[in-house]
């Protein structure tokens, strides 16, 4: 794809959908009901925030048109046209990927973990622009924006510098856009996160974009045991074609004892999960070894439980945690990824289904459906 011409792109799929927070963002009189078909209307797009300290900057970068109201449930990749006048890592030209906001001040984002950021709530689900302002309006009345940091299914998103990542001009753009939250979250928990040695074992349960960039970036690091577990025949066998060693159709085989065959009795050294469901968490707890990790990802309901034996495991000395966006530094690591890409080892196109933009509602079915992972809208 190098040399041609770059094309702007919204990848249809909700990232993070389920950590919504229990407290709405604020009500904008043009938002329509989630479950209405997709349909273009046109909005105006303000300009990035200029002069205006200690407000950060926006940088501006092309997308898909849309809808106000589901204006923020993608990730994208474009090309920048306009930043702001504090902006100082951006220009215009850069080829960018857009990526969860984060404020950048607060202990956790200066200690290097913004995806742990104590303003990611306002940063997130906040649809305003630092100064109160949104990044979109319609027949003079504020649009909502900012969603996720990003609100990119429009003619132009206009987001915080934070949540622009900027990536080689020889990696293909149309392809970059789902780097920006899901495959960043599964590949981050393992690389970031779990850090296996080579020859370790993993298993990651839910083979969908999440726990197949598990799976891609667990044989990217040699895991030598690499285990899909899901409930759906075809996307194991899509678990397989991506990098696992050996798969469990969960509804259709004995979990434990599939794994007791597959390592010998010696349990994993590491599990995924990203079915946010608590029963698998606890299987996910069961099949470790000792010293073992479990990372879970899979955004859960507020309120959701799991229960874990701490008896006998107390011995095993093993670790739970849960995690947030890979605990990514997005602009360090998700030009990482498309390095990874460029070698062979995060193939990730494999996932990527591309809609035109006519065809967007039905890259949204696609989705629902599971019959595509990551619908992509390119123009
Ligand atoms: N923590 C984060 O920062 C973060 C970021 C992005 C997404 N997420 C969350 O990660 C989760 C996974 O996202 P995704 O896009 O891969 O979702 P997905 O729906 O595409 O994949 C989930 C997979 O789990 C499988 N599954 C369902 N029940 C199962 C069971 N009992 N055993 C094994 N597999 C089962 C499904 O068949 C599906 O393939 C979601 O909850 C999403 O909201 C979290
Ligand atoms: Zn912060």
């Amino acid at each position: 794809m190098a040399g041609s011409t770059p094309r702007r792109t919204a990848q249809t799929t909700w990232c993070g959908s389920r950590v919504l927070p229990r407290t709405a963002p604020p009500a904008y009189r043009h938002a329509r009901p989630s479950s209405a078909p997709l349909a273009v209307d046109p909005v105006q797009a303000s300009s990035p925030i200029q002069k205006a300290p200690p407000q950060r900057g926006g940088a501006t970068a092309p997308p898909a048109p849309r809808d106000p109201a589901r204006a923020g449930t993608s990730t994208r990749s474009g090309v920048v046209e306009e930043v702001g006048s504090d902006v100082r890592g951006v220009q215009v030209g850069d080829h960018v990927v857009l990526g969860p906001s984060y404020c950048g001040k607060c202990t956790f984002c200066r200690s290097g973990e913004p995806m742990y950021c104590e303003n990611g709530f306002a940063e997130l689900f906040g649809c305003r622009r630092p100064d109160g302002t949104t990044a979109f309006s319609k027949d003079g009345e504020m649009v909502g924006s900012h969603f996720f940091g990003q609100s990119s299914f429009a003619t132009y998103a206009n987001v915080s510098e934070n949540s622009v990542i900027v990536v080689d001009k020889d990696a293909p753009l149309e392809l970059l856009g789902p780097l920006g939250c899901g495959l960043n979250t599964g590949a981050g928990a393992v690389l970031n996160e779990m850090r296996p040695e080579p020859g370790t074992s993993i298993v990651v349960f839910g083979s969908g974009a999440v726990g197949f960039a598990a799976l891609m970036a667990a044989a990217a690091v040699s895991c030598s045991t690499i285990i899909g577990v899901d409930i759906h025949d075809s996307r194991l066998e899509l678990a397989r074609e991506l990098g696992a060693t050996h798969t469990i159709n969960s509804s259709t085989q004995d979990l434990h004892a599939e794994l007791e065959k597959i390592t010998g009795g010696r349990s994993v050294n590491y599990a995924l999960d990203t079915t946010a469901i608590s029963s698998v968490v606890r299987d996910a707890a069961d099949a470790l070894g000792t010293r073992g990790v479990l990372v879970a990802v899979g955004a859960a309901a507020p309120g959701e439980e799991v229960s874990f034996e701490v008896g006998s495991s107390l011995t095993k000395g093993w670790t739970f945690k849960t995690v947030i966006e890979g605990s990514a530094v997005p602009q360090v690591f998700i030009p990482r990824l498309i390095d990874l890409w460029k070698q062979g080892k995060f193939p990730f196109e494999k996932l990527v289904k591309t809609y035109s933009l006519e065809d967007i509602n039905t890259g949204f079915e696609d989705s629902a459906s599971g019959a595509v992972i990551k619908p992509v809208v390119a123009y």
